[in-house]
């Protein structure tokens, strides 16, 4: 009996790498590699010949043309020889490929505009048919916005009434011309093609009849490299997942030797090379209170098509079977649940992979991935995805692009209804241009360089979205009532910074410099210049436009204007004197705040953040509050700053606001972080780390510490929940604190601090709780006064660690007005850092 066991393990591995090793040598029988337009074969370096269209057996072209385009580009890196000609049509011309087999073959188009100088290639217009699916439709590589080779990948049925033919049709729209560089058709292995699928939302298995084509929207190697045609017996791309990840901080790719991994009965190598299941991402250790949340991948698709999702399984991380159980959504419905691959495969590093198919709506176009643990509380919170394929179906018109049914003239639909129908669309199409013109001018605007009149009106309605492009300006009459800031020149910008000289910098942030200046009128400023073509940053300084022009609050810092002109980002504030909150606890040489002035502080921030929850129009969520992003002036009043990411907040019939996670490591709020869905309570939780800091007087996170004292909501947690807070306040306050007003204090941050924002206080709460702590301190002053032996706290007592002062200085090397603190973080913690989170 032992015996066996021990030969079945030794010889197990082994039965899968003959397995393997046999289906990694698939020489499929049909493969048609054609350089279009060609004089001699070209071979790609992963070694495939492509040969000219006009001399491959089996491959017709009708009618013949012999307009054929060839550069000397040969700069263009990788298979550039591909691209080095194109065959160009002026009127409809088909390719015709005899296949060997019938059944589902791939279909790779390759598009690259050479430079011609008789045709414009770049702006050729064009659709593309095969065996009756519309694969391009009004077609044009300029409006793609691609630059380098274009690659569309199709899997398209041979056979049904086209007998082992695969036509592909080029039509030239509108007298343009239609072109095509590399063609590639290859046929697929008889498992890839599903017949039926699992439907989400959940429901009873989907007929995908043999005829439906797709197309391939991502093929996606997570937590792993780029793998090219090299790397692929089947010569497929995957792509690395990073750029889809919504939050890069929750997920963390691990990766085993490819060569451990198996194919089971009934998983073919085809399916995906073992580098696919060598590698995936994992939940990172978010070090929250408990590892609840979910790694999220967004991805743009076509809307009112319906996708087929493969997503490809290997437990790389586990160490035992039934180990690993974890939830997986499409687009927030659940699409397996509490899955355990090992209950599939009976083994670690055994190749898995499910299909499912999903609608998307029209006026949605995302795919939302999701990975998560369940609710069971027993097991580690983990879960892991190794690859992913999104397919694009063709609908019920055949087509694969657009949703325009191309009507093909064959339907036996009276000729009447064809008349009325084809007028009706005729006029919807109408009525489709224009709209579509209108929206066009509409975004047009904000590009052009101009100066904005300087009167101006924010569209509040697109602040919610953080990807608007619609113009700031605009020249509504009731501008004079709502504009706050002011539009100002350049040179005026210029001239009030001395050139932006170096010597006046006063802060230097991840959005570019801050500079003292003057205005013509003498008013002393802070100018904030962006540094030049940073999309992301274009995004911020118009939200930060947007919701200082609507605010004006003694406690909130103040905009006196902005500039946006030669692709300068200008901002232009209130100066503050003060400088930074975080200056004045640590850091810096600057005399330590008393009690009373931090209480005061605390309290003139939660007003400005009580505004913004309640006193404007809509709830305002700033999204960063932290000790950079509060602002002192000549007299220590406290004002809040930097609302480039902040958010309109939910509206009556919403609980919350569903986004990225943005914000700054160690304020960030758990349940935001787990859950992407954002209240004004985020703040709530990030003003606790504020309090905390304050009290302490050290950094939010400090790497440099020990592990359990890295994160001060963890570490001033552990004490406050002990009712010792005492012990690890800042050694300056040390026998100058009232024991009741820090009492309060405490509380205060803790309740902010709370796991769920619903048991958290609301800054009105927070408020007036700081008022009642400063109130109890200015009591004991004047009791003190009276009776010196009152309730001070002596001193620290010995037993306290010392948590302040080592490190401090690394910290702060940068001091600035309304930046961030991620820039000044240790290398450490960058990694784990979102990097869409500023
Ligand atoms: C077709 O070409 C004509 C003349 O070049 C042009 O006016 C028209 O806008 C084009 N139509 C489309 C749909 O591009
Ligand atoms: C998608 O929508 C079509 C048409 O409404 C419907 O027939 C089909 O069952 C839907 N598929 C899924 C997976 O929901
Ligand atoms: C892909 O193939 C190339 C060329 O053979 C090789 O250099 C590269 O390491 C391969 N990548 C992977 C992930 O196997
Ligand atoms: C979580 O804690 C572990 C040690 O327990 C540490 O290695 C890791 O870097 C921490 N991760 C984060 C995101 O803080
Ligand atoms: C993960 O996402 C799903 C769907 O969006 C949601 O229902 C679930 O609560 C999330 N899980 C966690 C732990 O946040």
């Amino acid at each position: 009996m032992e015996v066996s066991v021990v030969l079945f393990l030794i010889f197990f591995p082994f039965a899968f790498f003959v397995q393997s090793m046999i289906c990694a040598s698939f020489s499929p029988i049909d493969v048609f590699l054609i350089d279009c337009g060609g004089s001699k074969p070209v071979e790609l370096d992963d070694s495939r010949l492509f040969h000219p269209d006009s001399s491959t057996p089996n491959v017709g072209l009708s009618p013949s043309s012999d307009i054929v385009v060839s550069g000397n580009e040969m700069s263009i890196s990788g298979n550039s020889a591909l691209y080095n000609s194109a065959r160009v049509f002026k009127k409809t011309s088909a390719y015709t490929i005899r296949t060997k087999q019938i059944g589902h073959h791939w279909l790779r188009l390759h598009f690259f505009p050479l430079q011609d100088t008789k045709y414009n290639l770049k702006s050729a217009f064009f659709s593309v048919v095969s065996n009756g699916i519309t694969l391009l439709h009004q077609f044009s590589f300029s409006k793609s916005g691609q630059s380098s080779p274009l690659v569309k990948e199709y899997v398209i049925e041979v056979g049904g009434s086209n007998s082992k033919k695969l036509e592909l049709t080029f039509s030239p729209c509108n007298g343009s011309v239609a072109f095509i560089n590399g063609i590639e058709v290859v046929v697929v292995p008889n498992l890839y093609f599903p017949s039926s699928v699992v439907p989400v939302p959940l429901g009873s298995e989907v007929e995908i009849p043999k005829h439906v084509a797709l197309e391939t929207a991502y093929r996606i190697n997570m937590g792993g490299p780029l793998l090219t045609p090299k790397n692929d017996s089947m010569w497929r791309i995957w792509e690395p997942d990073q750029p889809y990840l919504v939050n890069a901080a929750s997920a963390r790719d691990v990766m085993v030797n490819p060569n451990l991994i198996k194919y089971p009965d009934g998983v073919s190598a085809e399916i995906a090379p073992n580098w696919v299941y060598a590698t995936a991402q994992e939940m990172a250790e978010a070090n929250v209170t408990d590892q609840r949340f979910n790694i999220s991948w967004a991805f743009e698709v076509e809307e009112g098509f319906t996708y087929l999702i493969r997503m490809h399984f290997c437990d790389i991380v586990s160490i035992a079977l039934n180990s690993l159980v974890f939830n997986v959504y499409i687009n927030k419905k659940s699409a397996l649940s509490s899955f355990d691959i090992s209950s599939k495969t009976m083994a670690l590093s055994a190749a898995y992979y499910v299909d499912f198919v999903t609608n998307v709506s029209m006026g949605s176009n995302q795919i939302l991935v999701q990975i998560g643990p369940p609710d069971l509380r027993n097991l580690p919170g983990n879960a892991i995805l190794n690859g992913l394929e999104i397919m694009k179906m063709s609908n019920t018109c055949d087509s694969l692009d657009g949703n325009v049914c191309v009507s093909s003239g064959n339907s036996k639909i009276p000729r009447k209804i064809l008349i009325v129908l084809a007028i009706s669309s005729a006029a919807v199409f109408a009525v489709l241009m224009v709209i579509v013109a209108t929206f066009f001018l509409y975004l047009r605007q904000p590009k052009k360089p101009k100066r904005c009149p300087s009167t101006w009106f924010p569209f509040p309605t697109n602040v919610g979205n953080s990807d608007s492009k619609v113009s700031i300006c605009s020249l509504a009459s009731t501008a004079q009532s709502h504009g706050l800031g002011r539009v100002l020149s350049f040179s005026e910008i210029r001239e009030a910074t001395e050139n932006f000289d170096e010597s006046l910098v006063i802060g230097v942030g991840g959005f570019g410099k801050v500079y003292k200046g003057m205005l013509e009128n003498g008013v002393v400023v802070a100018v904030k210049r962006g540094n030049p073509g940073s999309r992301q940053g274009l995004t911020e300084f118009r939200t930060e436009i947007l919701m200082l022009s609507k605010l004006r609050h003694r406690h909130l810092v103040s905009l006196r204007g902005y500039c946006e002109e030669q692709n300068e980002m200008i901002l232009v504030y209130e100066f503050m004197a003060g400088g930074p909150l975080r200056k004045h606890l640590y850091g810096s040489n600057l005399p330590p705040l008393s009690w009373k002035q931090r209480l005061e502080i605390c309290i003139g921030a939660a007003k400005g953040l009580h505004y913004l929850h309640t006193g404007a129009a809509d709830t305002i969520i700033h999204r960063d509050v932290k000790t950079t992003n509060i602002l002192l002036d000549e007299n220590f009043t406290a004002k809040v700053a930097d609302f480039g990411l902040s958010k309109l907040g939910p509206t009556l019939d919403q609980t919350h606001v569903s986004t990225a996670v943005k914000g700054s490591f160690g304020y960030l709020d758990p349940e935001y972080f787990r859950r992407q869905q954002l209240t004004e309570k985020s703040d709530v939780y990030s003003f606790g780390v504020v309090l905390m800091e304050i009290l302490c007087a050290r950094p939010a996170i400090n790497p440099a510490l020990p592990r359990e004292q890295v994160n001060i909501a963890e570490w001033a947690m552990h004490w406050q929940k002990r009712g010792l807070l005492e012990g690890i306040i800042d050694a300056h306050l040390a026998g100058f604190i009232n024991l009741d007003s820090l009492r309060k204090f405490g509380e205060t941050a803790e309740k902010c601090l709370a796991e769920h924002g619903a048991e958290r206080p609301t800054m009105g709460d927070v408020l007036w709780n700081l008022e009642y702590a400063l109130q109890l301190q200015e009591a004991s002053i004047q009791n003190a006064s009276l009776d010196n032996s009152a309730n001070h706290i002596p001193e620290i007592p010995g037993w306290i660690p010392q948590v302040e002062s080592i490190s401090a200085n690394r910290f702060d090397s940068i001091s600035d007005q309304a930046s961030d603190a991620t820039t000044t973080t240790s290398d450490v913690f960058s990694q784990l850092m979102d990097p869409k989170g500023r």
